[in-house]
């Protein structure tokens, strides 16, 4: 992993099947050998290409392990590295991987910055490539490598990665692994961010009738909730909120924030502690969309510090559950079709007690505290396996609560603006990586444009503006936005 967080630090994880003393050599690359024989000096080969490298270093773990994990310091900040891994068994078996090329980060602010976001890579009800082991191998690659082609420096991988929704952990861990299988031409030379998505669930489920029974986030929560897995298996930053109440699971590396050049990224997690929603009034847990009230003043205090932060340009969030649906999840995402009864419950001490925000007041709290911000430049989403991006601001009918809720049943009867979303802001959703297609629905908002192509997007963000395209998997650009910050308006300083 590397981030504008740390631009002088490089993170290399790998795993062996026996344990094994890990060794990094890694070399500083200078520039493209010319074509002489014998090079200046001394040269690595990578491919059919031969570049020239100076600082040459060994970096060694302590102990034999099969999951290893180095962190190298001392690095320069956006300069190309060759690396090499190696693992010595204790009977004398050597393995060597080939050569990779890395680059580092830029220092916070600097620099152009280009990346690429996919979600909804999971498999549906086919066959062969398109589902290798719970996901779309064949879109996943595919994709992921034509964003590495064009120049993706880093990729965001917005969540239902996999099938999942399974109760076996060993089961969740090896579909996980098949997912990094068929990145793993980016991911040997570029990072990768994942979320989680409402298939990333590991639960314990008792049958009670109904066709998925009672589903409950697997316990013990410490090791093994979907949570925990999930951190087990990613490599992603620790800034997370804590939760309210220690004996739910973590946020660890399912929430958090870097900065990459200029944007700073935030992952939040909208499918935190996923109970069955027939079940959570009598077990506790979170219908999908909820969003507890620690993890969205963590967010709030991200976002102001954003805002004060003068490296920071562009702020864009990232999230699996779309904000405001368009199609195939109206009756979910952070929506529901208007219902504020929705909402996650929890123990206070003994006591099961719903949370005090519903789902429509956290939405709109969520959104405000974007809608407010002078750097949000788009929330990228997925679950809805299309494309849409639809403009947010003070004239669109959103719904609000408790105004529009007129006979007090909790549900929305009319639907107005709001007029704290002052900003105007896309939500922008590419569910499109390989999962069956949802078709349009209508929906209070209306999208400025909409595609039921497969495909992945596209940013590059430099001083002057943050521009995306919507690239499809024969390499078609659908939809271009040569400016997300053109919508806001200005601020008087
Ligand atoms: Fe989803």
């Amino acid at each position: 992993m590397v981030t504008s967080d740390s631009p002088t630090q490089a993170t290399i994880i790998w795993e062996t099947d026996l344990p094994a003393l890990g060794l990094v050599h890694l070399a500083r690359v200078i520039s493209s050998a010319p074509k002489t024989t014998p090079s200046p000096g001394p040269a690595v080969k990578v491919g059919n290409v031969e570049y020239l490298v100076d600082t040459v270093a060994s970096f060694s773990e302590a102990s034999q392990l099969t999951r290893h994990q180095l962190t190298i310091s001392g690095l320069q900040p956006e300069s190309e590295y060759i690396y090499v891994i190696q693992g010595d068994t204790p009977n004398g078996e050597r393995v060597v991987s080939e050569p990779y090329l890395f680059k580092t980060a830029p220092r916070p602010g600097q620099g152009p910055v280009t990346f690429s976001f996919i979600s909804d890579t999971r498999a549906g009800e086919e066959r062969g490539e398109r589902d290798y082991m719970g996901h779309n191998s064949s879109v996943l690659s595919r994709l992921t490598q034509d964003a590495y082609r064009r120049g993706a420096e880093l990729m965001l991988a917005d969540g239902d990665l996999i099938k999942g929704y399974t109760s076996d952990t060993e089961d969740f861990r090896l579909q996980l692994k098949g997912w990094k299988q068929s990145v793993a031409g980016f991911w040997r030379s570029r990072p990768i961010f994942t979320a989680m998505g409402n298939h990333e669930a590991l639960s314990n489920v008792y049958d009670d009738g109904s066709p998925h029974g009672i589903q409950l986030d697997k316990w013990p929560y410490n090791e093994q909730s979907a949570e925990a897995v999930f951190a087990d298996e990613f490599y992603n930053p620790v800034n997370g909120p804590q939760p309210s109440d220690p004996r739910r699971p973590t946020y660890q590396k399912n929430a958090y924030h870097f900065q990459y050049g200029p944007v700073l990224f935030i992952c939040v997690n909208n499918n935190y502690w996923w109970t069955t929603n027939q079940a959570i009034p009598t077990y506790g847990g979170s219908p999908e969309g909820y969003i507890f009230e620690e993890q969205l003043s963590w967010f709030e205090n991200v976002l102001t510090q954003a805002e004060a932060n003068a490296t920071v340009r562009y702020v864009v969030v990232f999230c699996q559950q779309v904000v405001f649906p368009c199609g195939g999840h109206m009756k979910d995402g952070m929506w529901w079709q208007g219902d504020n009864n929705v909402r996650a419950y929890s123990r206070k001490g003994q006591k099961l007690e719903p949370e005090k925000l519903g789902m429509i007041e956290v939405r709109n709290r969520f959104w405000k505290s974007m809608a407010q911000s002078t750097k949000v430049a788009a929330v990228l989403t997925g679950h809805e396996h299309s494309y849409h991006r639809t403009l947010i601001d003070q004239r669109t009918p959103v719904g609000l609560f408790p105004a529009d809720d007129a006979n007090k049943d909790g549900k929305l009867d009319q639907i107005s603006a709001n007029p704290d979303f002052v900003q105007p802001t896309w939500q922008i959703t590419a569910g499109t990586g390989g999962a069956p297609y949802h078709a349009p629905e209508d929906s209070p908002w209306t999208p400025a444009v909409m595609s039921l192509q497969r495909g992945y997007l596209l940013f590059h963000a430099d001083a002057s503006r943050l521009s995306l395209k919507f690239i499809s998997i024969t390499g078609q650009v659908i939809d271009e936005v040569d400016d997300l910050m053109a919508v806001k308006k200005k601020v008087a300083k």
